[in-house]
């Protein structure tokens, strides 16, 4: 008998029952008797003790269900050594549900944060197996995380659609993207959806290279502009502050995000009217495009060899076209960030895209 804690923590995605369908059925396949836990709601349902048992019937039908058929939440790594309010010790309370229930693995689908407590339960002690999953692309050790693609797709579709009537009306027109610290996911739909401008984290703009690459765009008769501008995008001017000035400067700031700041500047700049578009979480959500399906359906059951081969301790990551499991010491704690210096910058910028710098 192998009895298999499954659980997805964080931000959701396109493509996580279709990478736990994936774990399921190679178990399964290798497996007379398995049991599934489906912890529930993320490290909270193993914190608290609150699962359900999954048969092989849940998996059926869900490789093109987005969302999480057994529910996420976040559990931010800085808070899981101090107690909850009624003094409970996350980490004992965590080790004590995963030994009562006899567990012989731990499953965790996650981005980053869930990668940090990942890498704390096996220091602890418990069998680990991890999955990189977020549409941000940013989990050190793989090339590509599941739900990134599909995201990318949605993203690319809101510039599309904003094409047409940007055109129209002679607009500016600012699509920001989810992304969190990093640009992969603004880098990529901007270039699938044509954007004349991409703004990232990882290369501060100056607001003055922007206006240049608008004005330019105006005289060359263009009467419209696409920018695709990450979330987590920031000012030349603001990335020379150092943490604490910055936090300090943006509880002043009046604005909802950095896409009204910059849409503002634009107008005020250029004389252009500027509209902004957020598709927010729209990005994280519907089915998972078929690229993901691959990747979710690969990685699962690469997941699930290493629990056949008793090789605990790792994420299955993708790394130039090739599965490889990577220890999770060497994940936890790190981000993956779109290189300034990297071919991909390089080529689009000479496609004529404007980076800000
Ligand atoms: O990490 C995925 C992500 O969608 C980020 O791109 C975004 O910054 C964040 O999650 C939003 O988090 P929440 O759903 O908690 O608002």
């Amino acid at each position: 008998m192998k009895r298999i804690g499954f659980l997805t923590s964080g931000g959701d995605c396109q493509s996580l029952n279709a990478t736990m369908r994936g774990v399921a059925k190679t178990l399964y396949q290798a497996y007379d008797d398995v049991e599934i836990y489906g912890i529930l709601e993320g490290y909270k349902g193993l914190i608290y003790g609150n699962y359900k048992l999954l048969s092989s019937k849940d998996f059926s039908g869900i490789l093109t269900l987005g969302g999480t058929i057994i529910g996420t939440s976040r559990q931010p790594f800085k808070n899981m050594r101090i107690p909850d309010e009624n003094g409970l010790d996350k980490v004992e309370a965590m080790k004590g549900n995963y030994k009562e229930w006899g567990l012989d693995c731990l499953v965790i689908l996650g981005g980053n944060g869930t990668h940090k407590t990942a890498n704390l339960l096996r220091e602890e002690g418990c069998h680990v197996v991890t999955l990189p999953k977020t549409i941000d692309n940013d989990i050190w050790g793989t090339d590509i995380t599941f739900g990134f693609q599909s995201a990318v797709n949605i993203a690319t579709n809101a510039i599309d659609c904003i094409h047409t009537t940007a055109a129209s009306h002679g607009r500016v027109f600012i699509v920001e993207v989810m992304g969190h610290k990093v640009g992969w996911l603004t880098l990529h739909a901007g270039i699938a959806g044509g954007a004349d401008i991409i703004l990232l984290p990882e290369i501060p703009y100056d607001i003055n290279s922007v206006v240049k690459a608008l004005d330019k765009r105006t005289q060359e008769g263009k009467s419209f502009s696409i920018l695709a501008v990450a979330e987590g995008a920031i000012s030349k001017e603001d990335a020379a502050l150092s943490k604490k000035e910055l936090k300090k400067k943006r509880q002043k700031n009046p604005y909802p995000s950095i896409s009204y700041q910059l849409g503002e500047e634009i107008t005020q700049r250029t004389g252009q009217e500027v509209r902004i578009t957020v598709p927010g979480h729209t990005q994280r959500g519907g089915e998972p495009c078929p690229y993901d399906r691959v990747i979710s359906s690969r990685l699962g059951s690469a997941a699930a060899r290493l629990i056949i081969k008793e090789q605990y301790g790792y994420m299955v990551g993708f790394r130039d076209g090739e599965i490889v499991p990577v220890p999770l010491e060497e994940v936890a704690g790190k981000l993956k960030m779109v290189d300034p210096k990297s071919t991909i910058i390089r080529e689009a910028k000479g496609l004529g895209i404007c980076f800000g710098d």
